[in-house]
């Protein structure tokens, strides 16, 4: 059988010791695959690569398309970005799979409770994309931009990862209730897409409400598709209901590429000493043999993990007494290859289908779009009084008009929403067309901009859209 070529970066920290294990097992099951070796992370950052990432990297996993990867550290408050990140978006791995069982020998609080989930996690966009600036001195802001493409292909990815397992709910966990436009985009296209998948149930969780019935009762969720950031606190909980980190395993799937790695870090502390639980690598590797279609070795490994932790070896994160160290563990699995577990079954798979980008339904452009107004965020200390009336005053006369002031989303002029809301020196100062029947040409905008910063600093404008006469964007608390 032709070999399959796989990138693996062995990473930082504990990496190379969970990688190593990982790589041993994957060879002593015999499946058809050859490693090339590539490097990534502290040390490409030290080489002064800033992204942490180097070219041949980039490369090798270009041409080969999958990739076993280490952790790698991110320098923390300084230096260029995360090299996770940049893996993840240099190859649109948008979905990031992260599958939590129950395992036997691994005694948790929830042991016996049959937990078997999975979260799909989106993994391009949301607050995740860093797109960040600071307004003033004492504002930051961190755009969320959600894509209803990246939306639908997550939920496909959700409905059709529940189908390759013989699974029956999906659930959509979102904060659609305060974010209606960014995730409740989320919860309208998972609510679509599941129309093409009648055999699976659907259902939506407000996400707090989802972390709770996690820990309640974990033993009910399924698969579970989420935003980006819920996504990756959800999944750690969730992998904390299992036993911790060295048990959760992770894919960062996309059109064209498939990473591979660990849900954990670098865990710095314990790194060097041989005593990293190397089992989330094992297990990821599972996934990445599953994904090349050798669907033998995977159970055979899983069967193996299964089988050493029911006879009671383990490492020492597990909880009980004693553990062993990484090497004797990796040998404790590979020698037990073949055998099968008394009470752990592997799940059934079908290969998984990721929707091709060009079956993406994009948005109706038949909708009607206008512009009805637009909000000018600016600098000030003044207070919402003295405010009003002055940006009153340097609008008088032309098409547009102050409907409302709002300091981080409550209104404070005309009238203020609350007695009590404490004002940060940053603005929104909504302007609307003064004639309901006309329409906002950019001439007007830049008018307005001239006006306001003649008199104070503004940082940025958004249009005021309507979609066929309904609202595109959100009303300040306490606007009519
Ligand atoms: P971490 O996952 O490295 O460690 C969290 C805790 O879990 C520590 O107590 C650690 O000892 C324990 N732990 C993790 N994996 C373990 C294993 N296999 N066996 C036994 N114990 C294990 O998270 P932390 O400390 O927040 O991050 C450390 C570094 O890793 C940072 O530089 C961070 O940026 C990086 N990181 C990289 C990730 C990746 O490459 N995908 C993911 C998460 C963090």
């Amino acid at each position: 059988m032709e070999k399959t070529t796989v990138t693996v970066i062995r990473g930082d920290g504990i990496g190379p010791e969970v990688v190593d294990a990982a790589v041993r097992l994957v060879e002593a099951t015999g499946a058809p695959v050859v490693w090339e070796e590539a490097a990534a992370g502290a040390s490409m950052f030290r080489a002064g690569i800033t992204s942490g990432v180097p070219q041949e990297t980039i490369d090798s996993i270009a041409r080969t398309r999958v990739a076993l990867k280490g952790p790698l550290e991110t320098p923390v408050g300084h230096g260029g970005k995360s090299a996770n990140v940049t893996l993840r978006k240099l190859f649109e791995t948008y979905a990031n799979i992260r599958p939590v069982r129950e395992l036997p020998g691994v005694p948790t609080p929830f042991s016996g409770r049959g937990i078997d989930l999975v979260v799909i996690r989106e993994n391009v966009e949301d607050l995740y994309a860093g797109i960040e600036h600071m307004q003033t001195a004492d504002v930051a802001q961190c755009l969320k931009l959600i894509s209803r493409p990246g939306c639908e292909r997550i939920a496909r990815t959700a409905f059709e990862y529940a189908r390759a397992e013989g699974r029956g709910t999906v659930t959509c966990a979102t904060k659609a209730n305060i974010m209606k436009l960014t995730e409740g985009m989320l919860k309208r296209v998972v609510e679509e897409v599941s129309a093409d998948y009648p055999e699976i149930r659907a259902r939506h969780l407000i996400v707090d409400d989802c972390a709770h019935q996690l820990v309640r009762r974990p033993e009910q969720f399924d698969v579970l598709v989420t935003t980006n950031m819920n996504g990756d606190i959800l999944s750690d909980l969730a992998s904390g209901l299992v036993g911790g980190l060295g048990f959760a395993p992770s894919a960062n799937l996309g059109d064209d590429v498939a990473i591979f790695e660990a849900v954990h870090g670098s865990a710095p502390a314990i790194a060097g000493q041989g005593t990293a639980n190397p089992t989330a690598m094992m297990l990821t590797a599972v996934l990445l043999l599953r994904h090349l279609g050798h669907a033998d070795a995977a159970t055979d490994i899983e069967q193996a993990i299964a089988a050493t932790l029911e006879a009671g070896v383990t490492t020492p994160d597990v909880d009980g007494p004693g553990g062993v160290g990484t090497r004797e563990y990796t040998d404790a699995v590979i020698a037990r290859l073949g055998q099968r577990s008394a009470t752990w079954e592997s799940r059934p798979h079908r290969p998984l289908r990721l929707p091709a980008a060009d079956t993406l339904r994009p948005a109706d452009r038949s909708v009607y779009r206008s512009d009805g107004g637009v909000d000018v965020f600016i600098e000030s200390r003044l207070a919402p009084a003295e405010l009003g009336p002055i940006l009153e005053g340097l609008v008088a006369g032309t098409p547009l008009a102050l409907k409302m002031i709002s300091n981080r989303g409550t209104q404070v002029w005309p009238a203020a929403a609350g007695a009590g809301t404490y004002c940060v020196d940053h603005f929104r100062c909504r302007f609307v067309l003064r004639d309901d029947a006309a329409l906002l040409a950019d001439g007007m905008v830049y008018d307005l901009l001239r006006r306001v910063g003649s008199r104070f600093r503004w940082m940025h404008v958004e249009k005021l859209a309507e979609l066929d006469g309904t609202p595109a964007y959100s009303r300040a608390q306490g606007e009519n």
